[in-house]
């Protein structure tokens, strides 16, 4: 049995050991019965969801909450749901994207075309926030950005660029922050409560299914964003996921992980130069 936090572990009290095991079982229950595969989560971040979601649906223990996953499609579905964590926000950590701005953007100028992925981009607004920023620095008609996520609903969202105007609202201060000097307004149209991103914003833009448990490197990425999903994931399955995002960057390609995630173990320090350490920004070497 192969957990990210060992079971066994001798500073486990015994209930927690026997919380572990129950998490094990659910989760390889989940995985046998519909394919959807938690294993290689870690185990602090999924306890926290699936608590929330007992307290929820009053189920009092993690072997209950098995049986009715098993039984009740609708109940599995929210589980799912609240496993893929889709916090997001346009802008989020301005200070990234005001370094973006001011030192990645000037090296991709020189390029004669630019090739992005988002990988876990969640409802989008990572997304829009890179293309609105292009726009700005006049680089979005040569660049394409590719947006994926395992979750199709999060996904669907995302495709639809739908978002509440409330929301707008506040994201417009990480606008600000982030050193746009437009209105957000000019990006989207307002419709009964939402904006929704204007065509010609979305047109450079593919969004489509990756799971980075599963599927394998793509393209020749120039930059990639992976932001606050690393996070979630067992030092095994990050793993896996950086050496995808190596194999699927150009020579000297920009990599972003998310503010509280760290990408250089002494693994990785033959893949990737740090660039910004302060935002988490990193670039492709030649592995040895
Ligand atoms: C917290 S959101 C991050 C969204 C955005 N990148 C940001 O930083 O604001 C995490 C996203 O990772 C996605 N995710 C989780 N597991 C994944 C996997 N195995 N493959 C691809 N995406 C995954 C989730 O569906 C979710 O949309």
């Amino acid at each position: 049995m192969k957990t990210n936090t060992d079971p066994r572990s001798p500073s486990l009290s015994e209930e927690e050991l026997n919380e572990n095991l129950e998490l094990w079982a659910l989760l390889e229950v989940i995985y046998q019965k519909y394919g959807y595969d938690f294993r290689n989560y870690t185990y602090s971040s999924i306890k926290r969801q699936l608590k929330r979601r007992m307290e929820a649906e009053g189920i009092q223990t993690i072997s209950h909450m098995q049986h009715l996953a098993l039984n009740q499609k609708e109940l599995f579905h929210k589980l799912v749901s609240d496993f893929y964590i889709n916090v997001t926000e346009l802008f989020r950590d301005p200070s990234f994207f005001k370094n973006i701005r001011s030192h990645v953007i000037p090296i991709l100028k020189s390029y004669p075309s630019i090739k992005i992925w988002h990988a876990g981009c969640g409802t989008g607004q990572e997304v829009y926030s890179m293309a609105i920023l292009l726009m700005e620095e006049g680089l979005f008609e040569k660049a394409h950005i590719y947006a994926t996520d395992v979750n199709t609903e999060a996904l669907n969202k995302a495709r639809q660029g739908i978002y509440s105007i409330e929301l707008i609202k506040e994201d417009t201060h990480n606008y600000f922050e982030s050193g746009g000097t437009e209105s957000l307004s000019k990006y989207c149209t307002a419709s009964y409560g939402n904006v929704i991103m204007k065509s010609e914003i979305k047109k450079n833009i593919s969004f489509f299914d990756h799971n980075l448990v599963t599927d394998n490197s793509f393209g020749e990425m120039n930059l990639i964003f992976c932001r606050n999903v690393l996070i979630y994931f067992n030092s095994e399955l990050k793993q896996r996921s950086v050496r995808v995002f190596w194999d699927s960057l150009c020579h000297k390609g920009f990599f972003c992980a998310g503010a509280n995630e760290r990408l250089l173990g002494e693994e990785n320090e033959a893949l990737f130069d740090v660039f910004d350490d302060k935002n988490k920004i990193y670039r492709k070497k030649e592995a040895a």
